[in-house]
């Protein structure tokens, strides 16, 4: 093709995805502004895989527990979002890009995680980005007993994200300033890992220029260990300040120099063997807390969706979920990690490489897609 008419290309490909007219603007590409700016859904187009599934304009009359609220936030200790199926049982693999908003703190238009669900928490404020690490019962948010789970975040192989439109939203941000909680930022590169009873969540600072790096995408099935290296443990509720972990998937070699993993395409089979150890940032100033505390607000498990906000047994509207309240701060000590530390909480972490899948299929489908547009 001459230099001419693939500019020209190109500038018309600008066009479209200025307006968005055909659906192709990357999720990743979109912003919003929060609660103010917040259209039904952000991904009003027909694609290959289909409508959105659910909305992204929540309120009083979206919250319950069959709520398809696709507006997640991570905010403190006492107040974030997972993603998980609207309906089960299922897996991640099956059902990514339906994905809806579990959350611990009602107010927002979403489902509520179900009581007892979560079993502890770790969350961490590093200077990059915040992360929300949780041992959970995910059959309470209609996972498969036995799903490894997989990785969610705003691209996928057709560039809709996972789920499909879904958003991210902070009002700790920026991690550089003294959030007041009271404004919200979007959150543009972040991911999801949940399955094996387990979920890692990390909201990367889009003031950082290197959030795609935290927040990278393309190692959905080396495990958690590899992705959110940690030392949270189950049934500890705890803030902590952590020093950043190194991007996913760059590593240290012992002569200091730094390399890059890639991993294999899912065709050549099950990833046996890693060639590092990611290394455990190390974390301190950790404060604990009670559970009940920290989540006085969810509903009592049930598979019966609500029909209305609170009907399936909130604990009511004296519920202040003020985390401080109890507070007692677990020592001053810095947990460092080293370089070899499994990361804790038994064995749902250790599924190691083979923990963790999403649909390649889908990958696959969408790189020819995408190779048949730009050939
Ligand atoms: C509440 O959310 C629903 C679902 O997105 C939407 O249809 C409705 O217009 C919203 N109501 C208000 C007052 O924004
Ligand atoms: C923000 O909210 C959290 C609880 O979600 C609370 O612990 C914290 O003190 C609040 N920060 C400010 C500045 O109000
Ligand atoms: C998750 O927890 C539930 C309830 O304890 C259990 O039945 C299930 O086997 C666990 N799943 C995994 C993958 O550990």
């Amino acid at each position: 093709m001459s230099r001419v008419a693939l500019s020209a290309l190109l500038a018309v490909a600008a066009v479209a995805v200025a307006q968005d007219p055909t659906g192709t603007e990357p999720l990743a590409d979109k912003r919003f502004t929060y609660p103010t700016g917040i259209p039904y859904q952000v991904d009003p187009n027909m694609g290959v895989r289909g409508a959105q599934n659910g909305y992204n304009l929540c309120n009083s009359t979206t919250e319950n527990q069959a709520s398809l609220c696709q507006t997640a936030f991570i905010n403190h200790i006492d107040d974030w979002c997972v993603w998980a199926p609207p309906t089960g049982p299922t897996t991640i693999g099956e059902s990514e890009g339906q994905e809806v908003a579990w959350c611990t703190k009602p107010g927002r238009g979403t489902r509520l995680i179900p009581q007892g669900a979560i079993t502890g928490v770790q969350f961490l404020r590093a200077k990059s980005y915040l992360e929300v690490i949780a041992f959970l019962d995910q059959t309470m948010l209609n996972l498969a007993a036995d799903d490894y789970g997989g990785e969610l975040d705003p691209h996928g192989a057709d560039l809709r994200g996972n789920p499909l439109g879904g958003l991210v939203f902070s009002n700790g941000l920026p991690l550089s300033g003294t959030g007041d909680n009271n404004t919200y930022d979007q959150v543009i590169e972040w991911h999801n890992f949940i399955g094996s009873n387990f979920s890692c969540f990390k909201a990367c600072d889009p003031q950082d220029p290197n959030d795609h790096n935290y927040c990278y995408n393309q190692l959905d099935r080396v495990g958690i260990e590899y992705v959110c290296p940690n030392q949270a443990q189950n049934h500890v509720f705890e803030v902590c300040d952590s020093d950043n972990q190194d991007y996913p998937g760059v590593y240290t070699l012992s002569d200091g120099t730094t390399t890059s993993y890639t991993q294999p395409p899912e065709s050549l089979g099950a990833i046996t063997s890693m060639p590092y150890t990611a290394r455990v940032p190390a974390s301190s100033n950790c404060v604990t807390y009670q559970s009940s505390d920290l989540f006085p607000s969810l509903p009592t498990p049930t598979n019966v969706p609500a029909t209305s906000a609170g009907a399936s047994g909130s604990a009511g509207p004296a519920a202040t979920g003020k985390a401080g309240a109890s507070a007692s701060a677990s020592g001053s000590a810095s947990r460092s990690g080293s370089a070899g530390a499994a990361p804790t909480g038994g064995s749902s972490l250790t599924g190691g490489a083979a923990s963790l899948r999403t649909s390649a299929f889908a990958t696959i489908a969408g790189v020819v897609v995408a190779v048949a547009f730009f050939a």
